[in-house]
């Protein structure tokens, strides 16, 4: 859900259907609460998820979704798809398992920061654009965390320097033609002879498998462990969902 920005009183005169200077004078009344709080600026600006009471009744009182999914392998991070099951889809056979999940309008969602189809891990979903911004904007810096399997030894092979030549090229960053860019740096950790983890700021597309391919070493498995200071629920199993607590989803970036 895009957050769409309204004045207090253009949105109570759309809802109620009546003239600008009424509005003015329900609100002068202190007849609106906007968060509970009375609200009688008529320039006041409420978003998608202000809650807006007139006279004890509910104008407005959408609630945002933060959820968590461990996403398998073969599921498209995509809210539809003619091949293939998506994210939403899985969503919705867990919801009717477990007999609904707190009234979420699965709809409404949309992912925050994709994996590939073959890529698993952590997976968010919101139906709150500002927050999906936040953690989606290069600029602010939030650090995806992924464990990568590779097909080809980390330790031997033609690259130069080593683990040290994979290291330095990826804090480096690397120029991609296509979109005309160089990444940012990213962090590389080798766990051992096939095993690495890669830390990046960004999501660009095939992002991790293309810069291995530059070492002509083909990823095998991508796994996503964290998204800024959220980690994957060790208890969640693979195709599994969860809201995040409301400490998980301020705290993500901070
Ligand atoms: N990089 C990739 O290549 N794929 C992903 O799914 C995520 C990062």
């Amino acid at each position: 859900m895009a957050l769409a920005r309204n004045r207090l009183d253009r949105f109570i005169s759309q809802e109620m259907d009546i003239n600008k200077r009424d509005v003015r004078l329900i609100l002068a009344q202190g007849r609106v609460t906007v968060d509970d709080v009375i609200a009688k600026n008529i320039e006041q600006i409420i978003d998608t998820f202000s809650h807006v009471i007139l006279d004890g009744k509910t104008l407005q009182n959408n609630m945002p979704y933060y959820v968590m999914l461990n996403k398998p392998i073969g599921v498209v991070s995509a809210t539809k798809d003619k091949e293939h099951k998506t994210v939403i889809d899985l969503l919705k056979e867990s919801d009717l398992e477990r007999g609904g999940a707190g009234g979420i309008d699965l709809n409404d969602l949309h992912i925050v920061g994709r994996l590939d189809l073959n890529s698993s891990g952590l997976l968010l979903l919101t139906n709150d654009s500002r927050w999906s911004e936040r953690l989606t904007q290069p600029e602010k810096k939030v650090a995806k965390v992924y464990q990568v399997v590779l097909q080809n030894s980390l330790y031997k092979g033609h690259i130069e320097n080593g683990v040290e030549g994979y290291v330095e090229a990826f804090a480096n960053g690397m120029y991609f033609e296509y979109e005309n860019i160089t990444t940012r740096p990213a962090q590389l950790k080798i766990l051992s002879e096939f095993v690495a983890q890669v830390t990046l700021v960004e999501g660009r597309y095939h992002q991790i498998k293309r810069m291995f391919g530059r070492f002509r070493n083909p990823v095998v498995k991508l796994h996503r462990v964290s998204i800024g200071n959220l980690s994957l629920d060790n208890n969640l199993s693979v195709g599994n969902f969860r809201l995040l607590t409301d400490v998980e989803m301020d705290n993500i970036d901070s």
